[in-house]
């Protein structure tokens, strides 16, 4: 009767965590998302939790649980701009649970029940633990390159015979798997299983370290389906069918959304894993200096008001002025006037999937007027002021065309279809990509130097005073 009851919590949880999956990938039912997936994790967790064996251990619960809470609670109150590190904690911690739970499993067995032993568990107690701890240091690198903590270099960091040396790393701790399976009972069996340990913790630091910081969101995601397959393996070891399901779906999500980035950044996991992205940076910065438009505030806010359609592609740098209530208080000026306004978005602007989405949902703009790459780009031409806020690589007209570019290949939201563009930034410095934007030196383009937050601010100051209001 207890089997059946917690049995049917844990198809309940499936499809809750299947709907979950659903619901938020789409802002509207996103919020729902949230909710179903709160839902199905507390039927999880109660209906392991009510299991005989598991109950007479409560205190130990309990004691976890008010733990989790004194990490988890700060850790939701991150400002939006740390979500990206704040994502890696979390998968650096769940990583760690499946190692630890992993290992625990194995020396229990080891030290009493070796019948348990069987070369399918051990083999997946081997992926467990290798997957486990190489998220858990993984994660904490990217964590603190993301967090730019001094002593984690942010640059990526290069060594003559890298990849071979990561490889051979894997291959010893994949030998010493393959023993492990042949003989889980050996007396050196639990000195190999902790060099595993060692070399998959060792191999996390050494993933990573090439990889530059800007490049972690991408690595975060695939991290994060690496410790949803070890999740996997754990639901093998321990024979819990939930374990595998929810394990299988965080995997294969986190792996579609590294997926996606990559597509929209067009380049390669391999060329995110192994490409140094970083590097290009510093060579390509030095071009020739050419001469960019500025316009006043007034001017500006003078063709706003001519204007009937209005493009805003938010970028990067709204996000880091936090300029997104500003935009909201433009958007309303330029409605009042009766001037339709987008938001055109990027599937890889700022620095995490939907970082734009977010921004602009918390400023309440409706989700009705953010419009994706493909369909904004086709209205571009008939558009009359196209205000690039903050935004750079991502309307840099040279992924078209200029095949040695570190972009080439990338779509872009074309704002320099528009009749005028408007770009917002504090300097000349390049974006993340490091290479020049041509878009701010076009005949049509006028800069609007400045913070992103003080310039659209004093734009809603003159429209404001322009009207009357
Ligand atoms: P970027 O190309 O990084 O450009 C951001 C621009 O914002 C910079 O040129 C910067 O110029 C400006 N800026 C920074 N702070 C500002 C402030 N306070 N006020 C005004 N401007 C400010 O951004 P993007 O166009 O959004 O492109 C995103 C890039 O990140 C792409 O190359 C993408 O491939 C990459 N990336 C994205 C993701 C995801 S999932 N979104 C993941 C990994 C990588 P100044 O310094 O002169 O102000």
């Amino acid at each position: 009767m207890f089997y059946t009851l917690s049995q049917s919590s844990y198809v309940l949880s499936t499809a809750l965590f299947i709907f979950a999956l659903h619901w938020m990938s789409d802002p509207k039912t996103a919020r729902r998302g949230v909710y179903a997936g709160v839902v199905a994790m507390f039927l999880a967790v109660s209906a392991t939790w009510a299991q005989p064996a598991i109950i007479v251990h409560h205190v130990w619960i309990v004691i976890a649980i008010a733990l989790g809470f004194v990490v988890g609670v700060p850790l939701s109150r991150v400002p939006l701009t740390a979500v990206p590190q704040r994502t890696a904690l979390s998968h650096a911690f769940g990583g760690a649970a499946a190692g630890l739970v992993g290992t625990a499993e194995f020396f229990l067995w080891y030290n009493g029940e070796q019948e348990n032993l069987t070369p399918f568990k051990m083999t997946a107690l081997v992926i467990e633990i290798i997957l486990g701890y190489l998220t858990f240091t993984g994660s904490l690198m990217a964590a603190g390159k993301l967090q730019e903590i001094k002593w984690i270099p942010q640059r990526p960091v290069i060594y003559k015979g890298q990849n071979a040396s990561n490889v051979f790393l894997l291959l010893v701790a994949a030998a010493l798997g393959i023993a492990l399976v042949v003989t889980p009972t050996a007396a050196w069996a639990p000195t190999a299983f902790l060099a595993i340990i060692g070399l998959a913790l060792l191999f996390g630091v050494l993933l990573i370290i090439p990889i530059g910081g800007a490049d972690m969101p991408t690595v975060i995601s695939i991290l994060n389906s690496y410790a949803g397959l070890s999740a996997v393996a754990m639901g093998f070891v321990l024979d819990n069918k939930l374990l595998i399901t929810a394990g299988a779906l965080d995997g294969s999500s986190g792996l579609i959304l590294s997926i996606i980035m990559c597509k929209a950044m067009n380049r390669s996991f391999t060329n995110v894993l192994f490409g140094a992205f970083g590097q290009v940076q510093a060579a390509a910065a030095t071009g020739e200096q050419k001469v960019y438009k500025s316009e006043s505030i007034e001017g500006a806010a003078q063709i706003f008001e001519q204007a009937s359609f209005v493009v805003i592609v938010p970028g990067y740098g709204m996000a880091v002025a936090q300029a997104q209530h500003k935009v909201q208080e433009l958007y309303e000026q330029l409605k009042k006037r009766g001037i339709t306004v987008k938001f055109a978005i990027h599937p890889v602007a700022g620095r995490m999937p939907g970082h734009m989405n977010v921004l602009l949902a918390e400023a309440n703009i409706p989700y009705t007027d953010l419009v994706e790459m493909d369909d904004v780009n086709a209205d571009m031409p008939q558009c009359d002021v196209a205000l690039v806020l903050g935004a750079n690589d991502v309307v840099n007209p040279c992924a078209r065309y200029d095949k040695t570019s570190p972009i080439y290949g990338m779509p872009i939201i074309a704002a320099d279809k528009a009749r005028t563009c408007f770009a917002v930034k504090r300097s000349k410095n390049p974006g993340f990509a490091g290479i020049d934007n041509e878009l701010y030196f076009a005949d049509h383009t006028f800069m609007l130097f400045g913070d992103a937050k003080k310039v659209v601010g004093e734009l809603v100051k003159e429209l404001t005073g322009g009207s009357g209001h």
